[in-house]
C-alpha cells in the first residue's frame, strides 16, 4: 500500500541524495589519482581535460579551467609526494603501496591515522614544490621567480638567478589541495592542518643557493638566489615528524552554523602540536595480516633485513612469523682495471645473496 512505495521512494532518495552524500565524500582526495593514472601518463604532451580528473569539488574544476597551464605541475607534485611517501616506508610494514585506481591507496587513508597524515602532508608539498620549481623554469605565464624576498645582498655575494618563489606554489597547494577540505567535520580539520604542515615545512627548508663566477672557477663574482631543498630533505623532515606526531581527540561545539568538530590534544603534558607536526586521532592498523577492510597488505613476502633491529628487521616486519630465506645470484662488475688513458675494463662476477622474506 502506501507505507510501502512510501518507504522505498524514501529509501530511494536516501540512495541518491541525502545518504549517499556522506559515502560520496571519502576522507582522502580522490583526484590524487591523476598522479598515477594511466591516462596522464603522457602529462605535458596533452592538455589535461579537467572535466575528466575524477573526484574534483567545483573550486578545484574552477582551478583546473582558470590555471591550466599549472595542472600538470599539480599532478607531478602528487606523484613526487607518493615516490618519496614510497622511499621513506619502503622497509616499513605498511609502505605506501599504490593500487591502480580511483582510490589509489585503498581503504587505509580512510582512517584518521598517522599514515593517512603523512600522505596529506607530502603530498600537499608535493604540489607546492612542483608548481613553484616549474614557475622558476618559466614554464607557465602566470608566475616566474620571487623578486620580494631579496633584502641586501650579504658580503662578498649579490643576488642573482632566479629564486624559486615558494609562496606562488603553496598558494597553488592551498587553493587546489585544500579545496575539499572545508567541511566542519574532525576530518577536515585534521587534512588542513597537516597539508599545511607539509607545506610550511617546504618554507622553512628554503636556503640560499649561490654560484661562483669568475676566471677558471675563482670566486671573483659571487651570485645567490633563494632555492628548495631536494625534495628527500623534505621527506626525512616530515617523516620525523610522522614518528613524533601528535595525537588528538575530537571536541564538538555548537556554533551559530552548526556543530563544529575540532581538534585538541589528546595528552594535556605534551607540548600542544605547532603548525609544523602532524596530527591524527585514530590508531593505525598493525598491518600484519591481509585485510580489506583496513586496507592492509600484510607482510607475507617481504624482503627483511635479518640484522637489523628496526621495523625492517625480520622480527618486526614479519610479525613473529618467521622467514624464509634463499639464495639469490647476482651479476656485479668487480676486478676493474683503469687503463691509460682514460677508460676503465671491467670483468663480471657472481656473487651470491641471501635474501630473507616474511613467512
Ligand atoms: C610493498 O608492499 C607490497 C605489499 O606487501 C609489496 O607487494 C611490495 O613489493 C612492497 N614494495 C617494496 C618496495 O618493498
Ligand atoms: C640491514 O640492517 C643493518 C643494520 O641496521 C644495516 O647496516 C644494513 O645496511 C641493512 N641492510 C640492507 C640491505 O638494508
Amino acid at each position: 500500500m502506501f507505507s510501502e512505495t512510501f518507504l522505498r521512494m524514501i529509501y530511494l532518495g536516501c540512495l541518491l541524495f541525502l545518504c549517499g552524500l556522506t559515502h560520496a565524500i571519502p576522507s582522502y582526495p580522490i583526484w590524487w589519482s591523476l598522479a598515477v593514472g594511466h591516462q596522464y601518463s603522457s602529462l605535458g604532451s596533452q592538455p589535461i581535460l579537467c572535466g575528466s580528473i575524477p573526484g574534483l569539488v567545483p573550486k578545484q574544476l574552477r582551478f583546473c579551467r582558470n590555471y591550466v597551464e599549472i595542472m600538470p605541475s599539480v599532478a607531478e607534485g602528487v606523484k613526487i609526494g607518493i615516490q618519496e611517501c614510497q622511499h621513506q616506508f619502503r622497509g616499513r610494514r605498511w609502505n605506501c603501496t599504490t593500487i591502480n585506481d580511483k582510490a589509489i591507496f585503498g581503504p587505509v587513508l580512510d582512517k584518521a591515522t598517522r599514515e593517512s597524515a603523512f600522505v596529506h602532508a607530502i603530498a600537499s608539498a608535493g604540489v607546492a614544490f612542483a608548481v613553484t620549481r616549474s614557475c622558476a623554469e618559466g614554464s607557465a605565464t602566470i608566475c616566474g621567480c620571487d623578486t620580494r624576498h631579496k633584502g641586501p645582498p650579504g658580503e662578498g655575494w649579490k643576488w642573482g638567478g632566479c629564486s624559486e618563489d615558494v609562496e606562488f606554489g603553496s598558494m597553488v597547494s592551498r587553493e587546489f589541495a585544500d579545496a575539499r577540505e572545508n567541511r566542519p567535520d574532525a576530518r577536515s580539520a585534521m587534512n588542513r592542518h597537516n597539508n599545511e604542515a607539509g607545506r610550511t615545512s617546504l618554507n622553512d627548508n628554503m636556503f640560499l643557493k649561490c654560484k661562483c663566477h669568475g676566471l677558471s672557477g675563482s670566486c671573483e663574482v659571487k651570485t645567490c638566489w633563494w632555492s628548495q631543498p631536494d625534495f628527500r630533505v623534505i621527506g626525512d623532515y616530515m617523516k620525523d615528524k610522522y614518528d613524533s606526531a601528535s595525537e588528538m581527540v575530537v571536541e564538538k561545539h555548537k556554533e551559530s552554523r552548526g556543530w563544529v568538530e575540532t581538534l585538541r590534544s589528546k595528552y594535556n603534558f605534551f607540548k600542544p602540536p605547532t603548525e609544523r607536526d602532524l596530527v591524527y586521532y585514530e590508531s593505525s592498523p598493525n598491518f600484519c595480516e591481509p585485510n580489506p577492510e583496513t586496507g592492509s597488505f600484510g607482510t607475507r613476502d617481504r624482503t627483511c633485513n635479518l640484522t637489523s633491529h628496526g621495523i625492517d628487521g625480520c622480527d618486526l616486519l614479519c610479525c613473529g612469523r618467521g622467514h624464509n630465506t634463499q639464495t639469490e645470484k647476482r651479476k656485479e662488475k668487480c676486478h676493474c682495471i683503469f687503463h691509460w688513458c682514460c677508460y676503465v675494463s671491467c670483468q663480471e662476477c657472481v656473487r651470491v645473496y641471501d635474501v630473507h622474506t616474511c613467512k
